[in-house]
Order: C-alpha cells, then sequence, then structure tokens
C-alpha cells in the first residue's frame, strides 16, 4: 500500500504541473567531477610523451607518456600512461591513452562501435627537436609535440584542421587504493603525489549516496578546431544544431536520463547521448568523436561568437578570428578520441558512421504513417482506431499499444481481459497491410509467479546494488528489478522471450518500443539507476573485488544499447533471420543506429516543441541517427487544430512518422478535429504515402553509403556561410528541401534557397514553379501549405494512388518528377524491393538510375542479376521546367516502340508524358522529339 500511494503521488505531482524539475538534475557544480574538472586550467600540459619508447608499427604509434613534475630541478615522472595513436581508412586518426598499469582495468565502451575499426599505412616522417610527425595513407599528418604534450592533425594541404591538448585540459585521473596516498615509484624512490581528498570517495546529490568505490576516475581532452565558424553535435538537447558558447553557464550534458517535461532551448541532458562533434567553416569541416560511455559534459567556446570576451579571442587564438575550441569531460574510462579530418561535411559524418555502423535498410512500413496513444485501451478500442482510418480514408500502417495492454505491466504478457484474443486483433489489422507496435520495457515487475521475475531471481540476471544484491527501483509496474543485459547468458534470456511461443500473440507483423532504457528509475538519482550498482563483466583470473565488476556509472550511456540489441537479436532469431525487425528506442547511443529508430521523447504539443524536431533530429542524423521522428502533436497538453496541423505536415516529411499522446490527454485521432482539420491531416498523411518509394529509397542509400537522410543545408551547399546556422529547413536526401511552418497565425514564412553561385534551380512541389536560388524569400503559406522545394537536376519517383496501407500500394505505378537544372539535365534514383525480407540480400531487388538529358529519359536498372519482378509500372512522367515543348515522345523497351501521349502545361512549362506503361522490372527510354 505504502509502494502504490509513493507512485500514485508521484503520478499525480507529475500530470497537474507543466516543466521540468530542475532540482532533479545535477548541474555541472553538483556532479563531483564536472565541477573539479571544470577548474582544472593548468598553464601547460603536465603531460609529456617519452621519446624513447616510441614505436610506429602497421597503423599504429604507441609510446609512453608521463606526468612530470616539474616543480624541481629534478624532472620526476608522477605517473606514467600509456599512449596510441592510429591511423585509420577513410581519414580518420583515434587517440587512445590509459595508465600504464591501472589499479583495476577501466572501463572501454563496447557496443558502439562496429567491428574493429580498419588501419590504414602510418609512417613516421620525422622526429626532431621533441616533434614526432607521422603520416597516413592519404597523405594527412599528425605533428606530436612531446612536450608539454599536443598533437596537431594536418589536412592534405598540410594545414592545421584539429589540435588535441591545445588547453592542456588532457588529463587522466589515476586510479588510487582508499585510506593509501597515491604513490609511484621513479627511478629516485617513490612520491607521494596528492593528499588524501574525501569528497574523492562519496558524493551525496539530494537524498541519494554514491558510494564512489574506485575514487576519482575522470578523464578529459580538449579539442581546438582552426577555421572553424561552428561546431555541431553531441545529441541529444533541444538546443539549437549550432552549439553555443558554454562559458557563461552550463555545459552541454551528455547522461541519458528520463526527464519529465523537458524545457526547450537546453543543455541539460535528456534521453540520448552521443559524443560526437563536427567542426565547419568555408575551410573546411573536421570532426572528434569521444569514445566513452559514462557521464559526459562538453564546454565550448565559439571564439566568434560575441559572448566571448574580445580580449580572450586574441589571447588565445592570437587574433584569428574563426576558431571553436572544445573539452570532454568524462566521469570515468579511458581516453579515447577519433578525429575526423573531413573535409566536407558529409566526409565526417561518413567518417563517423564508418566506424559506429549504418541502419541497416528498415521494413518499408516503418517509413510509413503510425497512430499511437498511451493507451489504446482494448482490442475493441484498436478495432475502431484502425476502422475509423478506412472511414476518413486515411492511410495508416501502423497501431501502436502501449504499457497499459500487459497483465499489470509484466511485459511479454497480455491483459487477459482487455487483449483477451491479440492474435484475433493483429490478424485484424494484417488483413489491411498493417502491422502492430506493443511495448517492451527495460524494468521487470517484481512479482511473484512473473516468469521473468522468477528466472530473473533464480539465475542472478538483474543489477545488482552496491552490496551485491539485486538492486531494487521503481518504475512503471512498481517495484522493479533490471535484467543486467550485459551479461551474454541474461541477454540471450531476453532475447529469447520474443520468440514467438514464448510471447504468444505476436507474429511477424508484431514489432518492438524500447521505452525507459536510459534506464528510468523513478525514485533513483536523478531518475536513474544509482551509479555504484554493479553489472556483469567477464571473469578473468586475478580480477576480483572491485575488478570483478562494472559500475553503473562506467556503463550508463551504453545500458539502452545492450537492451536494444537484445531486442533486435530476439525479433531476428523469432523468424530465423527472415524478416526485417523495426525497433523504437527511446536512449541512444553510438551504434543505436544499426538496432533501432530514435523519437525525441515526451515532448509538449506547443509551438517550440514543434520547431525544436528540426534540430534535434538534424544533429542525430549528423550523429548516425537518421531514423528519427517526434511525438506528433506533441506528447503532453491539447493541440488546436492549427498546431495539429502543421505537427502533421512537419511530421510527414520527418523520418519517423508517429502520432502520440498521454493517457491523459484528450483523445485526438485525425477525425476528431472539425472536417476542415480532418482534411488537412489526411492530406498530409497522403502526401507522406505518395513519397514513401523516395523515402525508402533515401534509407536504402543510407544503408549503403551512410549518408544522412535528414541534412542540413551546409552539407550539400558547403561554402554558403548563411547556412551554417539554419535549423528550421533541410534537405532529405540531397534533393527535396522542407521547411515546416512551426509558427503560429502566419501567412508567410521566410525560406532560404542554397545555390545561388552554382545556378541552382528550386521548384515548388505544388505548382511545380521554378524558383532561381538567390538566398533568402517570402513564402506565402496558407493552412494547407508545406513549403517543399524540389532541387532542379533531380528526378524524384511518387506513387500517387494512395490505399489504406504502403503494403497495398506494392504493386501500383509509379509518377516520375523531373526537375530540369540550368542544363536541362535531371538525375535520381529508384530502390525497389519486397519491403519486409533479407531477400533484397539475394539480389532480389532493383536499384535504378534515372537520368534526364539530351532529350532522353532513361530507366537503367543498375544491379546486375536484379531479380525482383515488380508488377510496377511507369503511369506518368512530369518534366518541369521544360520551356520548349517537344513535338513527339516515344518509348523503347526490350525490342518494342510506343508512340507516346503528350501535354505541356505552358504557365509553369511543364509537360506530363501520360501513360507511358513501361514495367519497372526492366530498362527502358523514352526519347522526345523536336
Ligand atoms: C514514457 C514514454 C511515452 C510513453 C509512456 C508510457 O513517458 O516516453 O512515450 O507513452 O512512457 O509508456
Amino acid at each position: 500500500m505504502k509502494t502504490l500511494t509513493f507512485f500514485l503521488v508521484a503520478f499525480l505531482a507529475i500530470s497537474v504541473s507543466f516543466g521540468v524539475d530542475r532540482n532533479n538534475f545535477k548541474t555541472c557544480d553538483q556532479s563531483g567531477f564536472c565541477n573539479r574538472l571544470r577548474k582544472f586550467k593548468p598553464e601547460k600540459s603536465q603531460y609529456a610523451v617519452n621519446l624513447d619508447t616510441v614505436i610506429v608499427h602497421g597503423s599504429v604509434l604507441s609510446a609512453e607518456v608521463n606526468t612530470v613534475d616539474t616543480s624541481t630541478e629534478k624532472k620526476i615522472i608522477l605517473w606514467r600512461y600509456a599512449l596510441r595513436l592510429s591511423a585509420l581508412k577513410d581519414g580518420t586518426f583515434r587517440i587512445e591513452m590509459d595508465e600504464a598499469d591501472p589499479l583495476y582495468p577501466r572501463y572501454r565502451t563496447q557496443l558502439s562501435l562496429n567491428g574493429e575499426p580498419k588501419g590504414d599505412s602510418l609512417k613516421l616522417v620525422s622526429n626532431i627537436n621533441g616533434q614526432l610527425t607521422v603520416k597516413n595513407g592519404q597523405g594527412h599528418s599528425v605533428v606530436i609535440t612531446a612536450e608539454p604534450l599536443k598533437f596537431e592533425f594536418l589536412d592534405k594541404k598540410g594545414d592545421v584542421a584539429v589540435v588535441v591538448n591545445e588547453n592542456s585540459q588532457l588529463l587522466v585521473e589515476p586510479l588510487k587504493e582508499k585510506g593509501k596516498k597515491a604513490v609511484e615509484n621513479d627511478d629516485e624512490g617513490s612520491l607521494a603525489v596528492e593528499a588524501e581528498d574525501e569528497s574523492a570517495w562519496s558524493e551525496t546529490f539530494k537524498s541519494h549516496h554514491d558510494s564512489k568505490p574506485r575514487g576519482n576516475e575522470a578523464v578529459s581532452i580538449d579539442i581546438s578546431f582552426p577555421d572553424a565558424d561552428h561546431v555541431y553535435g553531441i545529441p541529444e538537447h533541444t538546443d539549437n544544431f549550432a552549439l553555443k558558447t558554454t562559458t557563461d553557464g552550463e555545459p552541454y550534458r551528455l547522461f541519458n536520463l528520463d526527464v519529465f517535461e523537458y524545457e526547450l532551448n537546453s543543455r541539460m541532458a535528456i534521453y540520448g547521448a552521443i559524443p560526437v562533434m563536427y567542426s565547419h567553416g568555408t575551410k573546411r569541416s573536421a570532426g572528434v568523436f569521444w569514445h566513452n560511455s559514462a557521464e559526459t559534459w562538453v564546454d565550448v567556446v565559439n571564439y566568434a561568437e560575441g559572448t566571448v570576451v574580445s580580449s580572450l579571442v586574441n589571447l588565445v587564438t592570437g587574433g584569428q578570428k574563426r576558431r571553436v575550441d572544445a573539452r570532454f569531460m568524462s566521469e570515468s574510462g579511458v581516453v579515447d578520441l577519433f578525429v575526423f579530418l573531413g573535409d566536407k561535411p558529409a566526409d565526417v559524418f561518413r567518417q563517423y558512421i564508418t566506424l559506429t555502423g549504418v541502419a541497416p535498410l528498415p521494413p518499408k512500413f516503418s517509413l510509413a504513417y503510425h497512430q499511437s496513444r498511451w493507451n489504446y485501451v482494448d482490442q475493441a478500442d484498436v478495432r475502431s482506431v484502425d476502422e475509423g482510418f478506412d472511414t476518413h480514408d486515411i492511410p495508416l500502417d501502423v497501431i501502436w499499444l502501449d504499457i497499459e495492454y500487459t497483465d499489470g505491466k509484466k511485459y511479454f504478457t497480455w491483459d487477459p481481459i482487455k487483449f483477451a484474443t491479440p492474435q484475433d486483433m493483429v490478424a485484424n489489422l494484417t488483413a489491411k497491410g498493417r502491422k502492430l507496435v506493443v511495448i517492451i520495457d527495460p524494468h521487470i515487475k517484481r512479482e511473484a509467479g512473473y516468469f521473468v521475475h522468477e528466472d530473473a531471481t533464480e539465475n542472478g540476471y538483474y543489477v545488482k546494488n552496491k552490496d551485491g544484491n539485486d538492486y531494487e527501483g521503481w518504475c512503471w509496474p512498481g517495484a522493479s528489478s533490471y535484467l543486467d543485459y550485459f551479461n551474454p547468458v541474461v541477454s540471450k534470456y531476453y532475447s529469447e522471450r520474443y520468440r514467438f511461443e514464448n510471447f504468444p500473440g505476436t507474429s511477424k507483423d508484431v514489432h518492438f518500443w524500447n521505452d525507459m532504457n536510459e534506464p528510468s528509475v523513478f525514485n533513483g538519482p536523478e531518475i536513474t539507476m544509482p551509479k555504484d550498482c554493479r553489472h556483469y563483466k567477464p571473469p578473468q583470473d586475478g580480477h576480483e573485488g572491485l575488478a570483478s565488476y562494472w559500475e553503473h556509472r562506467h556503463v550508463h550511456n551504453e545500458y539502452g544499447l545492450f537492451f536494444i540489441r537484445g531486442t533486435h537479436e530476439g525479433s531476428l532469431q523469432r523468424a530465423d533471420s527472415k524478416y526485417r525487425p523495426f525497433i523504437l528506442t527511446r536512449a541512444v547511443f553510438p551504434g543505436t543506429q544499426r538496432y533501432a529508430a530514435v523519437w525525441t521523447g515526451d515532448n509538449m504539443a506547443e509551438w517550440g516543441h514543434l520547431a525544436v524536431t528540426v534540430p534535434m533530429c538534424l544533429s542525430l542524423a549528423a550523429a548516425g541517427v537518421s531514423f528519427c521522428g517526434a511525438d506528433v502533436g506533441g506528447f503532453f497538453k491539447y493541440p488546436e487544430a492549427e498546431l495539429m496541423t502543421r505537427w502533421y505536415q512537419a511530421g510527414a516529411f520527418q523520418p519517423f512518422f508517429r502520432a502520440h499522446s498521454h493517457i491523459e490527454t484528450k483523445r485526438r485521432e485525425p477525425w476528431l478535429y472539425e472536417p476542415a482539420t480532418t482534411a488537412l491531416l489526411r492530406e498530409a498523411v497522403r502526401r507522406r504515402y505518395a513519397l514513401l518509394d523516395f523515402w525508402y529509397t533515401l534509407f536504402y542509400e543510407h544503408s549503403t553509403k551512410g549518408l544522412p537522410v535528414m541534412r542540413p543545408l551546409f552539407q550539400e551547399f558547403p561554402d554558403e556561410e548563411e547556412t551554417f546556422t539554419i535549423d528550421d529547413e533541410y534537405l532529405l536526401g540531397a534533393n527535396l528541401l522542407v521547411r515546416p511552418v512551426t509558427e503560429p497565425g502566419v501567412n508567410s514564412v521566410k525560406v532560404y534557397l542554397p545555390g545561388k553561385e552554382s545556378k541552382t534551380i528550386w521548384y515548388d512541389v505544388d505548382s511545380y514553379k521554378a524558383i532561381p536560388a538567390a538566398g533568402y524569400m517570402h513564402q506565402e503559406v496558407n493552412i494547407g501549405k508545406i513549403p517543399v522545394y524540389q532541387r532542379g537536376g533531380s528526378i524524384i519517383p511518387r506513387k500517387e494512388r494512395v490505399r489504406r496501407s504502403s503494403a497495398l500500394m506494392a504493386d501500383d505505378p509509379y509518377t516520375l518528377v523531373v526537375a530540369l537544372d540550368v542544363n536541362k539535365a535531371a538525375h535520381g534514383t529508384l530502390y525497389i524491393d519486397d519491403g519486409e525480407t533479407y531477400e533484397y540480400r539475394d539480389s532480389k531487388y532493383i536499384y535504378a538510375n534515372i537520368d534526364y538529358k539530351n532529350n532522353e529519359l532513361n530507366y537503367t536498372i543498375v544491379n546486375k542479376n536484379a531479380k525482383y519482378p515488380t508488377r510496377s509500372w511507369l503511369e506518368r512522367v512530369v518534366i518541369a521546367g521544360i520551356r520548349n515543348s517537344p513535338k513527339s515522345a516515344k518509348l523503347t523497351q526490350g525490342d518494342k516502340t510506343t508512340a507516346l501521349q503528350l501535354t505541356l502545361h505552358k504557365g509553369n512549362d511543364v509537360l506530363v508524358v501520360r501513360k507511358p506503361g513501361a514495367t519497372m522490372a526492366a530498362s527502358w527510354t523514352i526519347t522526345f522529339g523536336y
């Protein structure tokens, strides 16, 4: 009863007031290591390379680094470290530094890299005057100054692109034994380095005590980006895409947290943490990836920003106007920094995703429209929502079930009354090509008789508290424990719960939503797991006591990734790896994209929250997570008609398109609004479906090339300075520019159309009107208008016969929209497969180039032995910007030639070729005669 009261009070408290409770979350000052490290500003770095120990072998330079006490004549070595600098393929370097002989092994992040990075060659070019110069196989070099230690990374032209430890903030706090003074032997005997510091061994935040059994073990590094105008990345925050100088306030924090009613324009941590940062300026792009899963804070100083005092600018940059400095500080781990030398935005994005892995091709339905709510209460409700979409002629691919579908919040079960026959419910959906997604959270209800709880208790599968007993916290089910997914046996056990026989009622058409995986613990410090909880570590000889487990502090940001990896594994195995899984996660870490799509959590039905979806998803996309979306309509509160309309219109052009809402909000299925609004919502969803094959092609190309699907303008126009800070518009692939309306009551919005220099033409997709790029322009917007522009020189596939679900549109014909550039040419691509299996890996797909030039439109299947016999055909070709009408057109496919009908719409120079009828299963040509 006591627990129930606690729960209800907590729940009510959260449901009446709006706004984040900052008191629940630490500021940098309240976080021991952040407070300590932020003050650490030595005049010069204490670290020095011992030049006698340098070895260059293969792709690696290794050396001993020492900290030296320079206070006396005699330079006394305080501590020894092992340094490795590796050259990696594709213009990437890696710096690793750990204690040479740590008291306990320090945690190295396990899952974020997609395998061992591939090495490049590394040659020692020179070793003079205390400076080592090495060069990789691509012509980038690194100059290492031995003392004080500094790394300068030079681009192929020999210009300095990235400097590491310029500001002397490289730091590895040596592990010490409690009660003993830190001592390191050197040739002279031994030396005590530091007096015992009590705060090193325990910390308190509110009523939470952290026992810190290993003491202080923080690491940090600083990076300078010369010539950079801005830096980007380090999601997840609710701030602008271009990061701001932090010296006037809090650093950006990376610590996966369930922040209730998160606020906007904030550097506070929320659900995800991806420590990758990119710099960009007209000269080059570069980047760094700080490979660490502990709590991390990041300071940024942009010397070109007004807030940075000009005397400081001159002092630090020597008068250079453009430079951005950053500093990463983590509570534990080792120094492990990847450096990307670009030199274009697309290069740095690719360099990062090459390390952490691209997202695999998603099942096609997952790119369509999803309808969710906390909660669809029972099967009858699901049925009526499903039917509502048909009645109101709105396409829908997926219905979602939130936590209440379970039997008392016990995952892998169904409520026996409300969801008594899940098979029937699923069959009803799949008959229309629709799917079901159900939620599975990582907390396990501590209830006698619940099989997961019994198995976990009996076999020791739970995360342990600091004393080694099963850790118990609070989450949706009340008293809960958390499976220790770090243990391969537990992970396997968890994956097996997804087998059809273990989760009856599910089928290949039921997919999963993994929420609360930061992990969220309602009564834990900062609403998460205590840092001194214990996780599995593979047993190793001699590793006893503190060396025999990892603390939650070491692995925190990676917890959610281990969880979703298990879900992914389970979703694959249940169907013999035949079908592509779809998983949605809230917690995010590098590598998440290999397993799941991401949404931005519990937002609000407010205009600012609609606007922030763009920078939030742009930042995630740059950090490898292209499959991103926000709760359409806003999770908390009720969106009035205009906001709802604008949100659907924005969502229709964002990768993950799902409406979702809080249990206590008014129902808001699209037909519950006035008919005029319902019509607008319908139109927005139908637009998504018309472009679904464009989206699918983009995601296919993402899976092969790794470039973001949702792109900042400067990725495509890297020299155009105005684009560097634009984060209210973006590109889908290279060719569709979207500027969602995120302001209330407007009848015009400012849109920046890039590419003036290159004479780019943009076509308004509604009118095909050509607009030559000229920077900012005003776009008139009525309530039905979504400002979207197709780039001249591109071809975009569409399907105009929108049906109830994407599966029902599989064989439908295509319309190709050809938007001509100044040279009257255009190019596009199209990917087609069965949408759900892995058979595309056996050539069962079509990937085609579509080219318009010299009065010919060519559709050429690129993949040899394409074995996908699509029944889709070519229904229409629309050519925008054509001016002069050809007199005739003929289609050639195989040995057949057919004359085609043409219509020219003079007002907007659009030529329409009607019903060419070509099959998309084989190459064809349309030739225009003048
Ligand atoms: C969390 C999720 C939200 C979900 C709720 C209940 O707040 O972010 O989307 O509806 O939990 O599961």
